[in-house]
């Protein structure tokens, strides 16, 4: 995931045309930022997911072509208490990210035959944290805390308040890691690091690397729901920063960029075009054929989640992998 800004206070700042919130100045910042660069214009994927965004990306994770939810929550349902058991406790749990909480289940379940179990999702949306806790409110023995932040930030404040003697688990499942820039996933994983305990774990879900055709297929669905989840964010930025994009002129595109093991989400204009974004005061124009890369979704391989592991202060305490479709999900040990 391009760079998550950190949150401010939604504190209201005159500029000459309108008033505007912190986070929608930023927001105005980083497509001023990425739509007026030199060479590839590029936006952070983190805006794909306002409220219709974060919709479609439920509804992708139902797509027969994109495994990746179900890997992951089969993984969960399956190992849940053998998981549980490498994890020593008693513990408080994070997640970075919790979308509708659906995964956690598995974990929280098992996890509260041990005993009483606090749970902080961490999550920048509104609509993903008010799904998730009434996902998982009838689950007996778990009091859940929302916590409308950053990843860091929220982490840090749970940490702060972690009671003597208590370990720490932090869920960071659906391949989100695999959403950073190059270099960027190990970075942040030594971030969460720094803010963990010798002997705290994190549980970390990652999309392995498997045939082209089978990844480009998962991103590139039949029914174009994927398609609608990438062109929402031109959508996203006509309502909210009084742009003009026509969606029409736009299409969607997956590539393989076989030099970063990642899948590229990329929007090609269709013709020659300029667009005004109104709120940010600038226009943008765009050649036929030109593209905004919206997302990177990089699929490793075992031998890479080990490396990672170890140059970010892990080790890895056990591993547990799909067999319909290649994802691991990893259980890391501070050292
Ligand atoms: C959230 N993330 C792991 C998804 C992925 O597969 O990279 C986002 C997504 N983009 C298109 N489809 C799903």
């Amino acid at each position: 995931m391009r760079e998550r800004a950190e949150p401010k206070e939604s504190i209201e700042v005159a500029t000459s045309a309108k008033v505007l919130s912190d986070p929608a100045m930023q927001f105005v910042s980083d497509v001023r930022a990425g739509l007026c660069r030199p060479g590839q214009k590029e936006l952070p994927s983190k805006y794909l997911y306002d409220a219709l965004g974060f919709a479609l990306f439920e509804a992708i994770s139902l797509l027969p072509e994109y495994g990746l939810t179900r890997a992951d929550e089969r993984l969960l349902r399956r190992h849940a208490e053998e998981i549980v058991r490498h994890v020593p406790g008693p513990t408080l749990v994070a997640e970075l990210g919790s979308g509708s909480g659906r995964k956690t289940r598995w974990i929280l379940t098992a996890l509260c035959q041990r005993e009483p179990v606090s749970y902080y999702p961490v999550e920048i949306s509104r609509a993903a944290l008010a799904s998730c806790e009434s996902e998982l409110s009838d689950i007996e023995s778990v009091s859940i805390v929302g916590v409308e932040r950053e990843y860091l930030d929220g982490l840090r404040e749970v940490a702060a308040q972690r009671p003597d003697g208590m370990r720490l688990l932090v869920m960071f499942l659906g391949s989100t890691i695999g959403n950073f820039d190059a270099g960027a996933d190990a970075r942040f994983l030594r971030e969460v690091r720094s803010v963990l305990a010798l002997g705290d774990s994190l549980l970390l879900g990652t999309d392995l690397l498997k045939p082209v055709e089978r990844m480009l297929e998962a991103y590139d669905d039949r029914l174009g729901v994927t398609a609608a989840f990438n062109r929402n964010l031109l959508g996203r930025m006509n309502r909210e920063l009084d742009s003009d994009f026509d969606l029409r002129q736009f299409e969607h595109v997956a590539r393989f960029n076989q030099a970063a093991c990642s899948i590229e989400m990329h929007l090609r204009s269709k013709t020659r075009q300029v667009v005004s974004v109104r709120r940010g005061g600038f226009a943008v124009t765009f050649a036929a054929g030109e593209t905004i890369w919206t997302e990177s979704s990089h699929k490793y391989t075992r031998h890479e989640i080990a490396n990672l592991a170890v140059s970010s202060g892990f080790r890895t305490e056990a591993q547990w992998l799909d067999d319909e479709w290649p994802f691991a999900e990893n259980l890391l040990r501070a050292v």
